[in-house]
């Protein structure tokens, strides 16, 4: 192994307490009230959550005969526990011991499913063969884009595919507001947020089948909320800039960039 990839095994460990303990500095938990003050308020009266999760089920396809992996499941979201029931075999991995716990007890009953903690760079991670990895959150915590493109590969089937969703600072504002909290932020070397660049490597190793842009235009909310517009008058607007933003960003990167999340369905190129 060269010594940038040891580097990143030994910045996981320190991921691992991160994810293990959640402890944050100051900055970090400013930036964590600020995300969830606004953003958390725009998804949930979008109903986000469920639209996104409606879209990776329809990427799932049927998974009778398929081989899942959870990568970076921690305690597991709602479709982690729908894979591990309709999958033909589930393995759910994360680098936080609490996590898999808690995992585990969910899906001790489901045959063929199994939770396990270990890094997916690691040797130890020797499991292969999948036909989807499930990855939500989790692409933009390797620093090293070429070395996790590698290593997904190495463990997808032939045809095999990849369902991401991340955050991307690719538009001016949130470039901005990351540069100014980046040097004091807890986790900074385990959060990289996708760039432009980092879009174009995945775009030149998989074959992106399928992709949504979201919280593009619709962050412009945050100003609106200034304003003295009624609630419903706010969800009006917010729902009419994000069905601009969740259709014109499947085919235009100018729109995609614009957004600050990305969900991807990705397929392994023969
Ligand atoms: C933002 S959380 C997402 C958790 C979960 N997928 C969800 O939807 O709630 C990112 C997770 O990725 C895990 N992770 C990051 N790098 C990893 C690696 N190299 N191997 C395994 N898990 C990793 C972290 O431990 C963390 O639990």
């Amino acid at each position: 192994m060269k010594k940038d990839e040891e580097d990143i095994i030994e910045i996981n460990k320190r991921q691992q307490i991160f994810y293990d303990t959640k402890e944050k500095n100051w900055a970090t938990k400013i930036w964590y009230s600020l995300r969830n003050r606004n953003l958390q308020k725009i998804r949930k009266s979008l109903n986000l959550e469920k639209q996104i999760q409606e879209l990776h089920l329809e990427w799932c396809g049927d998974l009778s005969n398929k081989k899942v992996l959870d990568l970076g499941c921690y305690e597991g979201n709602s479709l982690s526990i729908y894979l591990a029931h309709n999958s033909k075999e589930y393995l759910a991995i994360d680098l936080s011991e609490k996590g898999i716990n808690h995992l585990s007890g969910r899906i001790k009953n489901i045959e063929n499913a199994q939770a396990v903690v270990v890094d997916f760079l690691s040797e130890d991670f020797q499991e292969g063969s999948f036909d989807l990895i499930y990855a939500y959150g989790v692409l933009h915590h390797f620093k090293n884009t070429n070395q996790l493109i590698a290593r997904l590969k190495e463990k997808l089937n032939e045809n095999g595919t990849i369902i991401s969703n991340d955050p991307l600072m690719t538009s001016f504002p949130v470039k901005v507001a990351r540069g100014i909290y980046r040097p004091f932020q807890s986790d900074k070397d385990w959060e990289w947020p996708f760039t432009r660049k980092t879009y174009y490597k995945f775009a030149a190793a998989f074959e992106i089948k399928d992709r949504r842009g979201m919280l593009g235009r619709v962050k412009k909310l945050m100003l609106l909320n200034l304003l003295p517009f009624s609630e419903q008058k706010k969800t009006m607007i917010a729902e009419k800039w994000h069905n601009k933003d969740w259709e014109n960003s499947r085919h235009s990167d100018i729109e995609l960039f614009r957004c600050m999340h990305i969900t991807m369905l990705m397929q392994k190129k023969n």
